[in-house]
């Protein structure tokens, strides 16, 4: 089994690259199943109804969030509606929404697990995501061995270690929420994919998929400025995790592809 899991898809330019982009990745690569962290995808922050509904179309079978997915309220409604829209399972039970998905590829079930770090998470407190995964395990293993864990947290540290709590129970665990893909994709010792980020689908010539004069003028004067998105250097970033039939990881492979198409570009900026 293939699963591609693409790196936070920032605003209009992220949109682009997975429209034009994620059909032919998937067809040449033989993906089976398509995750991508989408708490961005609405202008930089939070997601969109629309853009949910968008990207479904575009091909993507589970989006997934973190402390930005309810900033569009619209999402704490809609997300009781739609079950293949993940909010990290270490919110309060009686959030909006679910932190756990399972879904049938092909012949086999496989568990989808959403989670939130604790540190430098100004904006969102939650259970401590260590003891939930945890606690959760059992559950999961009892019903499938395809266990795909998406971490959104920023500190590579954190993110470490929840790789090696999971290795031999999880199938995967990436990374999510810094946007910038790292150097580290490896299966570890019990057979667990491995990445701290696996980057973004936008703009690579921006902070983080933002316009850089912006972001410039926050971190200089400490003061409130609108971040815009920037279509520079456009690009489909993620992983690409193979799995045996046990669940366990065979190869972990980044993505990072150039999208050439300039329609979003004329028509956006
Ligand atoms: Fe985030």
């Amino acid at each position: 089994m293939k699963i591609l899991f693409l790196g936070e898809i920032v605003g209009k330019a992220g949109l682009m690259a997975v429209k034009s982009m994620l059909k032919p990745v998937v067809r040449d690569n033989g993906v089976d199943l398509v995750i991508a962290n989408a708490e961005g995808v609405t202008s930089g922050f939070g997601l969109g109804v629309q853009h949910a509904m968008t990207l479904f179309k575009y091909g993507i079978d589970i989006l997934t969030g973190g402390e930005k997915i309810f900033y569009k309220l619209e999402m704490q409604e809609f997300i009781n509606r739609k079950d293949r829209i993940l909010r990290p399972a270490n919110y309060p039970e009686a959030a909006p929404g679910r932190g756990l998905k399972y879904l049938n590829v092909g012949t086999q079930k496989v568990c989808v697990l959403n989670l939130l770090g604790m540190a430098d998470m100004q904006t969102v407190h939650l259970a401590n995501p260590f003891i939930i995964a945890d606690n959760l395990m059992d559950k999961i293993l009892a019903e499938t061995p395809f266990v795909l864990v998406v971490f959104h947290a920023s500190m590579t540290a954190e993110k470490g270690t929840m790789g090696y709590l999971l290795d031999g129970r999880a199938s995967a665990v990436i990374g999510t929420h810094c946007k910038v893909m790292s150097a580290d994709s490896r299966i570890l010792e019990h057979g667990t994919a491995f990445i701290s980020d696996n980057g973004r689908c936008g703009s690579f010539m921006s902070v983080g998929g933002f316009l850089p004069e912006n972001e410039i003028y926050k971190m200089t004067y400490g003061t409130f400025r609108r971040s815009f998105e920037c279509f520079d250097d456009n690009r489909l970033q993620g992983v690409i995790v193979t799995l045996g039939d046990d669940g366990r990881a065979q190869a972990i492979e980044p993505v990072n592809m150039k999208c050439t198409d300039k329609s979003v570009e004329e028509s956006d900026r």
